[in-house]
């Protein structure tokens, strides 16, 4: 167990390597970065909550974020006794930036917090992150940058332009369980000074005493809101040292690639229809056309009854997402977060069609069960 350093000697030197190297990644800019384990994308938004209620100052901390945020910040101010986070419209999925200064210039005065994403779990789509801190730095607003799901597209040089910004932010999530293939769990807090983890620091005799702590022994209690908590920098110390970065790019690549092929194959098929505005990292969402052929609602119910016919009959595992569809409306997708390394296009194409066939079944099954509807005036009648 990582809360002191006898029961972890081993453990505590390869944490302390792991996240030296993690903290190297993001924020490259900063001048003493520190990158503690946490238990995933969760908790590392708590903490990044808690960190920065600490260093407000002059009043509650308000924390603005995005429509496309993950529930987890709604949960964290929640958790810390904060008030209920200023949510700004998003347009295509990522926060608006003329909206999110509106709605930093209505909390004038207050401490400030903005959460942007990078990676949304929606749509994986990143938020315009050079603007949001452009913006969040003329409101004097700390800025945290939640990048559980897009984190990892720093590991390629390709794709980590994606991520410019990312290095204003005073702390970054990862979430190295998604795309980073770590068994869960694999949260990380990226910080950009280890003194802002001061207020995490705590004397427990029995497990950090001062004079232990003044005779060199390194001390692990304020590296976690956890107490006891596993040595989970040893298997991201494996994988590191197995793949290397440029392994571990290789593999968000192929990810990212084969989402871009798998957004061409739905685009092209003439009975499926991709989410306008494209993939978003690895995330495809679309729809059977068949979906679009009837009422909104019912449309909809088409889409979620195709996402659990698949499910019932153990073909295939699709998420779903509530998106915008191009003109403005909120409609129902099917979401395939592409995240498997060996996962080839080839493996992927067959969804097509058994999509499309549950389409029709769950239709036909709509127009049998509307048939057979007893009218509700006939129902109300004695
Ligand atoms: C953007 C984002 N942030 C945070 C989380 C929460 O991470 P975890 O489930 O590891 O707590 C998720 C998804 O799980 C996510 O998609």
């Amino acid at each position: 167990s990582m809360d002191s350093w006898d029961q972890a000697p081993a453990a505590g030197v390869i944490e302390e390597l792991t996240t030296a190297d993690l903290a190297r990644l993001s924020p490259p800019a900063a001048p003493a970065p520190d990158a503690p384990i946490t238990s995933g994308g969760t908790e590392s938004n708590l903490v990044a909550l808690l960190l920065a209620r600490e260093r407000a100052a002059g009043g509650p901390l308000r924390v603005v974020t995005g429509a496309n945020a993950h529930h987890s910040v709604h949960r964290a101010a929640w958790m810390l006794g904060l008030p209920a986070p200023t949510v700004v419209a998003c347009s295509k999925g990522r926060i608006d930036p003329a909206a999110l200064d509106r709605a930093l210039t209505g909390l004038a005065g207050s401490p400030l917090l903005v959460v942007a994403t990078a990676g949304t779990t929606d749509e994986g789509r990143i938020d315009p992150l050079p603007e949001t801190a452009r913006i969040a730095e003329r409101h004097t607003a700390q800025l945290h940058v939640d990048a559980a799901y897009g984190g990892p597209l720093l590991f390629s040089e390709r794709l980590a332009p994606q991520l410019a910004g990312l290095e204003h932010a005073a702390t970054v999530t990862f979430d190295l369980h998604k795309l980073g293939w770590q068994p869960v769990a694999a949260g990380v807090l990226a910080v950009a000074d280890a003194a802002m983890l001061a207020p995490l620091s705590l004397r427990a005799d029995y497990l950090n005493a001062d004079d232990d702590t003044e005779a060199g022994l390194p001390d692990l209690l304020g590296r976690s809101i956890r107490t006891t908590r596993r040595p989970d920098a040893l298997k991201m110390a494996v994988t590191f040292r197995a793949l290397g970065r440029r392994g571990l790019a290789e593999l968000v690549e192929h990810c990212v690639r084969t989402a871009e092929e798998f957004g061409r194959a739905v685009d092209a098929h003439p009975r499926l229809r991709l989410r306008p505005g494209g993939i978003g990292i690895s995330t495809v969402l679309f729809r059977p056309v068949v979906a679009d052929a009837v009422s909104d609602e019912a449309g909809d119910a088409v889409v979620a009854a195709v996402r659990r016919i698949l499910l019932a009959e153990g073909r295939a595992v699709l998420g779903r997402a509530v998106a915008e569809d191009g003109h403005g409306r909120s409609r129902l997708w099917l979401k395939a977060t592409l995240l498997h390394p060996d996962a080839a296009t080839a493996d992927l194409l067959p969804l097509l069609d058994l999509v499309t066939a549950a389409a029709d079944r769950a239709l036909r099954e709509a127009s049998a069960a509307e048939d057979t509807e007893v009218p509700e005036t006939e129902r109300l009648s004695p």
